[in-house]
């Protein structure tokens, strides 16, 4: 994708899914298998895998953008039955299930982040490329927007935040040149406070990193993301898998040590002092390192260039396989 275009005339990109062929190996989906969509954005990989577990199969999608519900299911229309979309974030996944008389599935699809769609429509204000308010909601009847955080956040907490989400070192100089300019409305109000702060341009826009900061924020990403995959893998019926493409480091670290934990036996969180959980095996890793696209993807659809994909399998045995609960040891 490279919606770069300030005129209005320039037609919105259709999302290309990323990974198509190997979430359909990782994830294996078998005609009548019930699979969730947690993420099912445009329907691109909804309808890859509507085709294999067709005519008896069962696909759930989620997505938390009301526009993308809406082009999903018109997208996968043809399915009828076989098909709900629901409008709802991934951090209600247990409830959306019962709510769908869903009970174990055989697989789970996260492809996290945002679509080509939503990048590219200005009023948005995901872009840095593209004019428009600093908006960033995924799901707009939310109330807290990315002008909230820059505007209101003391120099210190927006610092912080531009640290940790966007991994951005020169947050400091960032935060100060933001809350010297406030207030801040658009996505051009930020990229020039940004570019005040960091000299120069490499391969990105200086502002990139902050950008994903406030997405992240925003839309509390990470604790979205910490508490669906729980919730995912325990509806995984055994032998079921689960599939995550993630886009950026911090999102993929999070895949990566959850998987780990549920593969490793003890599922507590890092920070616990003690292990509480009995120590249950529930998962076996399958990607031994991340999976990413080939470089014929990447030259068809540059965003997929940092996409990186982990799958796990649901064990049959999930009870007893490390005896009692193991020691914490980290
Ligand atoms: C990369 S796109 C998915 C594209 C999709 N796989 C396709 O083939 O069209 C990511 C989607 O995830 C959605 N999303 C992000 N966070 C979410 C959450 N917490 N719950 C539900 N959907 C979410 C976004 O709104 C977006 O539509």
């Amino acid at each position: 994708m490279s919606p770069t275009a300030e005129s209005g005339d320039t037609p919105t990109p259709v999302h290309l899914p990323v990974l198509v062929d190997e979430v359909l190996t990782y994830l294996a989906p078998r005609p009548g298998a019930v699979i969730v969509d947690a993420t099912i954005g445009e329907g691109g990989h909804g309808e890859a895998l509507l085709r294999r577990i067709a005519p008896a199969g069962r696909l759930i999608g989620l997505d938390r953008d009301a526009d993308a519900v809406r082009r999903a299911e018109e997208r996968l229309r043809s399915f009828g039955r076989n098909v709900v979309v629901r409008h709802a974030s991934f951090a209600d996944f247990d409830h959306e299930l019962d709510a769908a008389g869903v009970g174990l599935v055989d697989g789970v699809l996260f492809d996290l982040g945002v679509s080509s769609r939503q990048l590219f429509e200005p009023g948005r204000g995901f872009s840095i490329d593209r004019a428009g308010p600093l908006d960033m909601r995924m799901d707009v009847r939310q109330t807290l927007t990315a002008a909230d955080l820059v505007n209101t956040l003391d120099e210190r907490a927006l610092a912080d935040l531009i640290y940790r989400y966007g991994e951005e070192r020169a947050s400091r100089r960032i935060a100060r040149q933001i809350v010297a300019r406030r207030p801040l409305r658009t996505t051009r109000d930020l990229a020039r406070a940004v570019e005040a702060a960091v000299a120069g341009r490499g391969r990105h826009h200086p502002a990139t990193r902050t950008f994903q900061a406030l997405r992240i924020a925003t839309n509390e990403e990470t604790d979205t993301l910490e508490s669906a995959l729980p919730q995912a893998i325990a509806r995984l019926r055994p032998g079921g898998r689960i599939c995550v493409i993630a886009f950026h480091s911090i999102e993929d670290r999070i895949v990566k040590q959850t998987l780990a934990r549920y593969a490793r036996g003890c599922t507590c969180p890092e920070t616990a002092a003690a292990c509480s959980c009995g120590g249950r095996r529930m998962l076996r890793v399958i990607t031994k390192k991340p999976v990413v696209p080939s470089l014929l993807e990447v030259r068809r659809n540059p965003r997929a260039r940092s996409a990186r994909l982990r799958a796990a399998e649901r064990l049959v045995e999930t009870s007893g396989q490390t005896g009692s609960a193991p020691a914490r040891a980290r």
